[in-house]
């Protein structure tokens, strides 16, 4: 597809202002509006939002719930400090989120604005209620772009990190990635015995250290890895474990939170109760808000006044989360992800069958990953091709983006509301995409505008 000058000027601008730290595009779409679940470009062309930007639209864009609620609190006031005075709606939002995460017992909340800064607190509330600075996270996870978040994300490399001279007090370990791990398991077959490998790595490591770790960071799916969906089993030993060894579970629930996964949160479909649990992303409509929920103990074990941000609690953002969660709960989402989810998976299951380069398809609810390699005995991933199949389907009208430690899982992830028909033409445009990659159709040009993870 030719690509309009007015389009090039923007790709050009952006390049010229934005530090290449924050950039990481799939295709040059340049935003003009956004309704329900599809967006328009400047040139006036409409796309299907299959991946609710960066999973954030749980109830589409502009939702009129959200927009009449924010609507009526633009004529009253837009937030005042809650670290210095009183508001009752981040009050609400914070009564509704201790009601909806799980655990019985006292619990607290911390309000912030994006992902990485509400696990940031999560972070050093825990450091401070274990008074131990270390931090074991997983290889290949994604927590944020912050201090301590930026050096607990597994996915970046090395090099990355001492490039930006990121923090040591951080111990990864291998995630239990049933599809491709380095023991050559099958963790759909075995996953018990996939498990039980990292579980022992934790295992040793809790014993000899457990008086200088304060937590674990734990994606019960990993996202921006691809969409990786650990063995049941792992979260659940894992959870005992941590208890045995006092080691605070910190759920980072950021991309499969309010819903998505066909659970409020995705820990629920292991049963496991963590001590802080972190939301951010959909939570508000695409308002910026975030959250940590933890035990009172935990929360309160952080020093008078150190976690006051200016504008944390800020009140608009608070009442677009509250109305977003209401919507959900109203509109019986939750269960909608899991049946569209299910629905999804199997067609794409039935598309993997004809395609050889589909290698994995796998997800909970409305988080799904589609894995493309060259064969599907020897895995190798194929990141060209995947981001052929994004840019042919983003010509045909359809937004995707891949993710995971080699590019090559596309993510899909609509609004929980999006009805089955277009659902159903977004299906059809995937299919395509990948017959006319296949079928060399997509020249290797179009790579130049892609970087994606
Ligand atoms: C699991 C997880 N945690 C934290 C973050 C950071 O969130 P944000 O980008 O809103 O700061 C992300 C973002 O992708 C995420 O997926």
């Amino acid at each position: 597809m030719e690509l309009s000058s007015r389009i090039l000027d923007v790709v050009e601008r952006d390049k010229r202002v934005f530090p290449r730290g924050i950039s990481l595009k799939y295709s040059p779409l340049v935003v003009e509006s956004a309704r329900k679940w599809f967006i328009r470009d400047i040139e006036g062309r409409e796309f299907i939002d299959f991946v609710s930007g960066a999973v954030v639209y749980p109830i589409g864009h502009l939702h009129e719930d959200v927009v009449n609620a924010i609507k009526s609190q633009l004529e009253k006031y837009l937030g005042y400090p809650i670290v210095y005075f009183y508001a009752r709606e981040p009050i609400d939002l914070a009564e509704k989120l201790i009601n909806i995460t799980p655990g019985n017992f006292e619990k607290k909340v911390f309000l912030g604005f994006s992902g990485s800064d509400a696990v940031e607190v999560a972070i050093l509330v825990s450091r401070a209620a274990k008074r131990a600075k270390y931090v074991v996270s997983f290889y290949d996870s994604f927590h944020g772009s912050l201090y301590m978040t930026f050096s607990a994300s597994g996915i970046f490399g090395e090099d990355v990190k001492r490039a930006v001279l990121a923090s040591s007090d951080i111990i990864l370990v291998p995630y239990p990635n049933p599809y491709r791990n380095p023991y050559g398991i099958d963790g759909y077959e075995k996953p018990v015995e996939l498990s039980n490998i990292v579980l022992r790595e934790l295992e040793k490591i809790f014993i000899s250290r457990s008086a200088e770790i304060s937590s674990i960071l734990l994606e019960p799916i990993q996202g921006d890895g691809g969409i990786v969906i650990p063995p049941e089993y792992f979260i659940r030993e894992l959870g005992k474990l941590c208890s045995e060894h006092g080691i605070l579970l910190v759920d980072d629930e950021v991309k499969t939170g309010v819903g998505r996964t066909g659970k409020w949160w995705g820990i629920e479909h292991y049963g496991v109760i963590p001590d802080l649990l972190v939301t951010g992303k959909g939570l508000g409509s695409g308002m910026p808000i975030s959250a940590v929920i933890g035990r009172a103990d935990v929360m309160d074990s952080y020093p008078e006044g150190g976690l006051g941000y200016t504008l944390s609690g800020h009140t608009l953002s608070a009442i677009a989360a509250l109305a977003t969660l209401k919507v959900i709960e109203r509109d019986n989402l939750i269960e909608r992800a899991r049946d569209l989810g299910s629905y999804i998976i199997k067609r794409l299951r039935e598309m993997s069958e004809q395609f050889e380069i589909i290698g994995d398809v796998r997800g909970k609810g409305l988080l799904i990953g589609v894995e493309i390699v060259r064969d599907k005995v020897k895995k190798t991933p194929d990141k060209p091709r995947t981001l052929k199949i994004l840019w042919r389907a983003w010509e045909k009208g359809l937004i995707l983006l891949a993710v995971g430690k080699y590019g090559n899982v596309v993510r899909i992830a609509p609004p929980l509301n999006i009805p089955r028909e277009v659902v159903d033409k977004a299906l059809e445009i995937i299919e395509e995409s990948i017959r006319d990659v296949l079928e060399g159709r997509v020249p290797d040009t179009v790579l130049t505008y892609m970087r994606g993870w």
